[in-house]
């Protein structure tokens, strides 16, 4: 018998580990009773399990270690970035219908936004590109990526010529709510009628590249997301997704 020591992952996140799952959606297969754990129902969802040592099954079938896979799509205007929509809007899940495994989204887009989503059922990278650990160095791409402070890079069309001022603003960082401030951004102006800007950011709030603009009076007309990290966009068709390329792959393992 192992000792309770060796049991160090509760079993929602053992389950979500193994690939098959997310964590709510392994509680609520626990709660219902359709978890057992060295054949015992168990409908604690604090219980801690040792993942190499005790066998997990649902619905009587042991949950295999799943292979993880990656992927990377070109979100379409109008798709939410939801499993199901309680508006019956268009979803991501929509457009990776041929893909049999359970992938989640490593952050959200909006729905009128484009551009580069990453998808996985690796948990664990989940995790660590969402949840930094530490403060960014803005200067620092290397530095802040190890640090969980992923780089994000979208394309912003607005509705009106940038002024210089507002430019500075929004690279040292605007108020976006009454109590809080964007960290520093690296801010380009990409076209002669300064209304395309490119912007690399190291968070990821809620509609923050909106707010950051609108914040200083400007409207985003469109937006794209361009490159997370090291993966980029490339030339990947609107609506479409492949999978990620080993060296890419190898990239983002960097960040375990
Ligand atoms: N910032 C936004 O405003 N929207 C997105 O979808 C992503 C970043």
């Amino acid at each position: 018998m192992q000792s309770s020591r060796e049991r160090n992952v509760s079993l929602p996140r053992a389950i979500s580990k193994l690939g098959v799952a997310s964590r709510k959606q392994a509680e609520e297969m626990i709660l219902s009773g359709r978890v057992t754990v060295n054949g015992l129902v168990l409908k604690n969802t604090s219980f801690r399990v040792d993942l190499r040592e005790d066998k997990i099954k649902l619905d009587g079938e042991a949950i295999q270690k799943k292979k993880f896979i990656y992927l990377i799509l070109n979100k379409p205007k109008g798709y939410v970035t939801t499993r199901s929509d309680e508006l019956n809007r268009k979803t991501i899940y929509d457009l990776l219908k041929n893909v049999r495994e359970w992938v989640f989204p490593v952050g959200r887009l909006d729905k009128d936004t484009t551009g580069l989503l990453l998808l996985t059922n690796d948990n664990k990278l989940g995790e660590v590109l969402t949840n930094p650990k530490s403060p960014p160095d803005p200067l620092d791409h290397r530095a802040s990526w190890r640090a969980g402070r992923i780089h994000k890079t979208y394309v912003a069309k607005i509705n009106k010529p940038v002024d210089r001022l507002a430019l500075e603003k929004l690279r040292s960082g605007v108020f976006i709510d009454e109590d809080l401030k964007t960290l520093p951004a690296k801010v380009n102006i990409i076209n002669g009628t300064r209304t395309e800007i490119m912007l690399t950011i190291v968070e990821g709030k809620n509609r923050q590249v909106r707010r950051m603009f609108e914040s200083l009076t400007y409207k985003v007309i469109e937006l794209k997301r361009i490159q997370i990290g090291p993966i980029l966009l490339g030339n990947l068709e609107l609506g479409c997704f492949r999978h990620l390329t080993k060296p890419e792959v190898e990239k983002l393992m960097e960040q375990k």
